[in-house]
C-alpha cells in the first residue's frame, strides 16, 4: 500500500471521528438504510455474495457533503439486517484513480474477490481521464490494486465509467457507460477470457442505437443481466427532457428488456421504463445471490438535484441507499419486492381488517410512528384514497383517471407546495410502505411501481392519516421496525 493510500485512510478516519457526535445526533439519521459515517454517499457498488456474506460497497466522499475524490466504503452482512462497517476498500491514491475511485462491480474468480471500478483523473491541463481498473482480494477486506485494464476507445470522450462484469458461456463480459464524440450516451460491450485483456465488441445500446433515437448525452451505471427469459439492461441516462409523467427528476434510471446476442453485440430491446417514480432514486446496481435472486440496491439521491438543500448537510452528511429489492419478471414488466429478510426487523404486528372510510380523514388506532412498515390491502376504492404521512408527504390514488401521486415540499423552493411525481395504475390493490426517519419507499400493487423519496418532516411528527373521497375499504398490517443492527 502506498504512503498516499495510508494517509488518505487516516484522514478519512479522522474526519469520521471529528464529526461523529454531530452526525450521529441528527434526528434525520436513518435506522434501516446505509448512510455515510460522514460526508457524501452515492452509488451502490460491487454488490456480491461471497462465502455466504453479502458485500455492499458504496461511493463515498468523506471530506465534504459534495461530490469529489470518491472512496469505496464497505458494508458486510449475512442476512441484510445485521451489518458490519468494514475498513475502506479503495482510496483514491494512485495516478490512475487520484480524483476518485468511481463506480463499478464485483465478481468472484479462482477464490478471489475482484473489483472493477473507474479510475477518475483530472490531468495537469484540467482535462478528465477515465480508466477501467481492477483490484483483487483474497479475504474480501484488503484489496490490491492492479491498475487500468481498459482505456477509452477511439471515437469516445472521457465520459467512460461504471464497469459491470459477468460471466456467460465460459467468457467474461463487461458493459461500461460511455459518451461518443457526438455527445450521445452509449453502453459499450467488452469480452475477455482472462479478466485482464478485453476486446471491444461495440456499442450494445445507447442514444441513436437499436431504433431508439436521441436518448441522452451520457449513460451511466449500465447493468446487463438475465431475468427469466429476458435480458435486462438497467441504465441511468442523462439528458432526457421531462415528458408528461416521465423523466421528471434531474437524471433518470430505468431498464430496457430484450434479447442479447453477445457475439454480434446486439440487444434487441423494447421501450425504456423508469424503475422508480419517486424524487430520489438513481444509479441502481443488481447482483445474483446464492439463492438465485436478482437483488437491486439504488442510491436514494440524484446528482445535481438540489443536493445542497438537504437539511442533513448542516450535520455533515448526505444521502443513503435504498432497501434491497428482489427483481422478478411478470411476463411484461419488472416487479420489485423488498427482500424477505427485512421481516427480521419487525416488532409486534398490529392488524386492522375491514376499515371503511367515507368522505372523511381519519387516524387509525396504533398506526403511526417511525420507523415503520405498513401493508395496506384494498377491497374497494370508490373514488379517491390518500395517505398523509407526518403532515409532510401525501400519497394518493384517484380511481377515475388511475393516477397515483406522491407529493412533498420542494427542498430548495419551499413555495412550490405542489411538488409531485405521478404514474398511472389501473387499480389500487395493495401498498407496502417502508418509512424511516427521513425516507419513504412505497411499493404499489406487488411492486409494479415503486416511489422512493427522502422526507424531512418535523422530527416529532409521526401521524399517519387516511383520507377517502367516496368509500374506501381496506385492511392494514403495521409493524414497528427495530432497524438494522450496525457494527
Ligand atoms: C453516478 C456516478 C457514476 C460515477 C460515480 C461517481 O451517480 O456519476 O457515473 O462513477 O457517480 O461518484
Amino acid at each position: 500500500m502506498s504512503n498516499s493510500d495510508e494517509q488518505l485512510r487516516e484522514a478519512a478516519a479522522m474526519e469520521v471521528e471529528k464529526h461523529r457526535a454531530q452526525v450521529e445526533g441528527d434526528p434525520y439519521r436513518l435506522s434501516f438504510h446505509h448512510m455515510p459515517p460522514v460526508g457524501l454517499l452515492n452509488d451502490p457498488n460491487g454488490l456480491v455474495q461471497w462465502r455466504g456474506e453479502y458485500h455492499l460497497f458504496y461511493q463515498w466522499m468523506p471530506f465534504k457533503t459534495d461530490h469529489g475524490e470518491k472512496f469505496w466504503g464497505h458494508y458486510i452482512s449475512e442476512d441484510f439486517v445485521n451489518w458490519r462497517h468494514e475498513r475502506i476498500a479503495l482510496a483514491p491514491s494512485e495516478w490512475y484513480d487520484k480524483d476518485g475511485c468511481y463506480s463499478g462491480s464485483a465478481l468472484i474468480h479462482e477464490d478471489q474477490l475482484y473489483l472493477f471500478y473507474t479510475g477518475n483523473v483530472f490531468n495537469e491541463d484540467g482535462e478528465q481521464e477515465e480508466y477501467q481498473c481492477v483490484a483483487t482480494s483474497k479475504d474480501g477486506i484488503h484489496f490490491e490494486k492492479k491498475g487500468p485494464v481498459i482505456h477509452v476507445p477511439e471515437g469516445y470522450t472521457s465520459n467512460f465509467r461504471d464497469p459491470k462484469v459477468w460471466k456467460r458461456g465460459g467468457k467474461w463480459y463487461l458493459v461500461v457507460g460511455a459518451q461518443n464524440q457526438h455527445e450521445q450516451g452509449k453502453v459499450l460491450l467488452y469480452r475477455s477470457s482472462n479478466l485482464l485483456d478485453w476486446e471491444l465488441l461495440g456499442p450494445v445500446a445507447g442514444s441513436n442505437e437499436n431504433r431508439l433515437g436521441d436518448f441522452g448525452y451520457m449513460w451511466e451505471c449500465p447493468d446487463l443481466f438475465e431475468l427469466h427469459d429476458k435480458d435486462i439492461l438497467i441504465v441511468s441516462p442523462q439528458g432526457l427532457d421531462p415528458d408528461g409523467m416521465k423523466y421528471n427528476n434531474t437524471y433518470q434510471s430505468g431498464y430496457f428488456a430484450g434479447q442479447l446476442t453477445a457475439e454480434d453485440c446486439t440487444l434487441e430491446h423494447g421501450a425504456f421504463h423508469e424503475l422508480d417514480r419517486g424524487f430520489e432514486f438513481y444509479a441502481p446496481q443488481t447482483f445474483l445471490d446464492e439463492k438465485g435472486r436478482r437483488i437491486l440496491y439504488g442510491w436514494m439521491g440524484v446528482p445535481d438535484q438540489n443536493e445542497q438543500s438537504h437539511p442533513t448537510v448542516s450535520r455533515k452528511w448526505i444521502h443513503a441507499l435504498t432497501i434491497p429489492r428482489v427483481l422478478e419478471w411478470n411476463g411484461s414488466q419488472i416487479l420489485q419486492q423488498p427482500v424477505s429478510e427485512l421481516a427480521e426487523m419487525r416488532e409486534a404486528v398490529l392488524l386492522h381488517s375491514e376499515i371503511t372510510i367515507t368522505n372523511d380523514q381519519k387516524a387509525v388506532r396504533g398506526v403511526e410512528g417511525k420507523p415503520v412498515e405498513l401493508r395496506i390491502e384494498f377491497e374497494e376504492v370508490e373514488d379517491q384514497f390518500a395517505l398523509e404521512i407526518f403532515h409532510y408527504v401525501s400519497f394518493s390514488y384517484k380511481k377515475s383517471d388511475g393516477v397515483l401521486t406522491l407529493s412533498r415540499p420542494h427542498f430548495e423552493d419551499k413555495s412550490q407546495t405542489e411538488f409531485r411525481r405521478t404514474v398511472l395504475q389501473e387499480d389500487l390493490k395493495e401498498l407496502h410502505l417502508f418509512i424511516d426517519h427521513s425516507s419513504i419507499e412505497i411499493f404499489v400493487n406487488g411492486g409494479k411501481e415503486v416511489f422512493t423519496s427522502r422526507i424531512f418532516p418535523q422530527t416529532e411528527d409521526d401521524d399517519i392519516l387516511f383520507t377517502s373521497l367516496g368509500t374506501s375499504t381496506f385492511s392494514i398490517e403495521k409493524w414497528k421496525l427495530s432497524g438494522y443492527n450496525m457494527m
